[in-house]
């Protein structure tokens, strides 16, 4: 959105700036006296008309005004009283380096409560955080590792594997402003370890009695 505004801003001033170097530069005579019909006239000179500047004013004007009512706007944190990863850490039994990646670099969007930055205060980052995370969750929530069965705990550290193994999780977004979220080979091999005798436990519980 800021972006969007600046460049709105920077073209109104190319806009103002080319207008005034060929006022000054007698170009405007130049051009409006015929001979260079059929050519490019700036629009900003035909008749004094400042049209395409006033709406693209109105445009930068109007995303102030949504960007300032949008701020009214916050979308419901992600912050449970009773926090509780309790049986997933009790089931899996992540090793303590496992434990620290876990949650510096999952539980934000992966659980039931997430450690917001300053700037989530600010919309419409804050939309976009809160829709990182109703997708992480959507897709595995450490919080609610109970209402898996075997089945779906296994098939859930499968794709940590898969997603760890590949670079996609963290979120690159994520690591952008998180460098401690960031993995290191070794780390990712830890987590991928733990993962993999984890999976063990799971499918050795699926087998029929
Ligand atoms: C910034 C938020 C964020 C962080 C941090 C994050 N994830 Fe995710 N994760 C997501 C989102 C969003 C999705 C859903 C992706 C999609 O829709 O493709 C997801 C999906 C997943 C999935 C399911 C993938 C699938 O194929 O369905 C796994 C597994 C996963 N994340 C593991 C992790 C692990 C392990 C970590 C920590 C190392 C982690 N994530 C960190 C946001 C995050």
């Amino acid at each position: 959105m800021i972006y969007i505004i600046q460049f709105f801003a920077e073209l109104i001033d190319i806009h103002r700036i080319s207008a005034n170097w060929l006022l000054v530069s007698g170009y405007n005579e130049f051009y409006l006296s015929g001979k260079m019909k059929n050519k490019y006239i700036h629009p900003c000179l035909i008749n004094g008309n400042n049209k395409p500047m006033k709406i693209l004013k109105k445009i930068a004007l109007f995303m102030l005004v949504v960007l300032f009512a949008i701020q009214f706007i916050r979308p419901e944190k992600n912050v449970s009283e009773t926090p509780d990863n309790a049986v997933f850490e009790e089931e899996t039994n992540p090793p303590e380096e496992v434990m620290t990646i876990l949650t510096s670099s999952c539980y934000d969007c992966h659980s039931d409560n997430t450690k917001y930055p300053w700037y989530n205060n600010i919309a419409p980052v804050s939309f976009w955080i809160a829709d990182h995370i109703e997708h992480g969750k959507g897709h595995l929530d450490f919080s609610n590792w109970d209402s898996y069965d075997s089945k779906k705990k296994d098939h859930k550290l499968e794709e940590v594997i898969e997603t760890v193994e590949s670079g996609e999780m963290p979120l690159r977004e994520y690591t952008w402003t998180h460098s401690e979220a960031r993995l290191t080979d070794a780390q990712r091999e830890a987590v991928i370890e733990w993962a993999e005798t984890t999976r063990l436990l799971y499918q050795l519980d699926q087998k029929p009695q």
